[in-house]
């Protein structure tokens, strides 16, 4: 058997088309542009590719973005001042805050200073219990989008059971939460799981977001499985160049399971279109509350 891909970047071109339609659509309706503003925090490499891609991706459906670049060093204070102050703006509509932020900095009080109809990584505690309540507001982007493709593959995954590996708030813990409203049965496994190769193996949908390069080998997969890879790895090689690879050993991995994300071109594109998603969903959140004030 041979995997069916399931292509990231073009379930997430298409969610571009239909998002840039609800920019314009917003813009002639309130003669407002939507506005992201991003934290880019410090000197990590792989954080400046991401946000180079999420500007990139806000300028194709006319999204306003725009970068504060903070240097490492920066104090606590000033990063809470700066957020204090998108807040208060008017025509901020979302904050997104880079991650990982340097050690020094407390990333989960900047979090909850952010508000939370600003917040469009659905990162602050109101947007997370929201989507434990199942009354989500603004999702996690990652999330979203690794629900998105399952979705693209199948429609109906009521009573599935998927296997998460990773428990991070950003990937793991909303995910499982996420698929738990759409009655998955979800096992929301981590480093200390005992047994794991043979909990993943039973899995309808098996989720990777270990950051450990192709630590998923063909026996962790159920045959005909669904298998979505969040890692992005890079590895470097002997030539001095590099290349990305996800958390799943590709190769093995495809003769196994039903379907499967390619790294690069799975994950990482869905994360962006959801981020864009959710700046649009912001811009609305913000024009309401005028409406519902005056
Ligand atoms: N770092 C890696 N992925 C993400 C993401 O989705 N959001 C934020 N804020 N930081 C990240």
């Amino acid at each position: 058997m041979t995997a069916q891909l399931i292509d990231g970047k073009a379930l997430a071109a298409l969610k571009g088309q239909e998002t840039a339609e609800q920019v314009e659509a917003f813009s002639r309706r309130t003669g407002i542009q939507p506005s992201l503003h991003v934290l880019l925090i410090g000197d990590h490499p792989p954080s400046y590719i991401y946000v180079k891609n999420k500007k990139k991706a806000c300028d194709l459906v006319g999204i306003k973005s725009v970068v504060h670049q903070l240097p490492f060093g920066v104090s606590q204070e000033d990063v809470i001042r700066l957020i204090r102050l998108l807040n208060s703006q008017e025509d901020v509509h979302g904050v997104l805050v880079q991650l990982p932020l340097p050690e020094h900095l407390n990333a989960q009080e900047i979090l909850e200073t952010l508000d939370p109809k600003k917040d469009v990584d659905g990162l602050h505690p109101y947007n997370l219990g929201r989507l434990l309540m199942k009354k989500p507001l603004l999702v996690p982007c990652t999330p979203q989008g690794c629900l998105q493709l399952i979705m693209s593959v199948e429609n109906n995954i009521q009573g599935k059971t998927a296997v998460v590996i990773g428990r991070s708030l950003l990937v793991g813990r909303s995910l499982g939460a996420l698929l738990t409203n759409y009655d998955v049965t979800v096992t929301l496994a981590h480093s200390k799981t005992k047994d794991l190769k043979e909990i993943s193996s039973k899995a309808d949908i098996l989720v990777a977001a270990i950051g450990s390069p192709e630590f998923i080998t063909g026996d962790y997969i159920k045959e005909g499985a669904i298998v979505i890879d969040v890692g992005i790895n890079r590895i470097f090689l002997k030539d001095g160049m590099s290349c990305l690879k996800g958390d799943v050993d590709f190769k093995e991995a495809k003769v196994i399971a039903g379907f499967i994300t390619p790294v690069p071109g799975g994950v990482g594109p869905m994360t962006i279109s959801n981020l864009l998603i959710n700046t649009v969903k912001a811009a609305q959140l913000h024009m309401d509350n005028i409406l519902y004030k005056s």
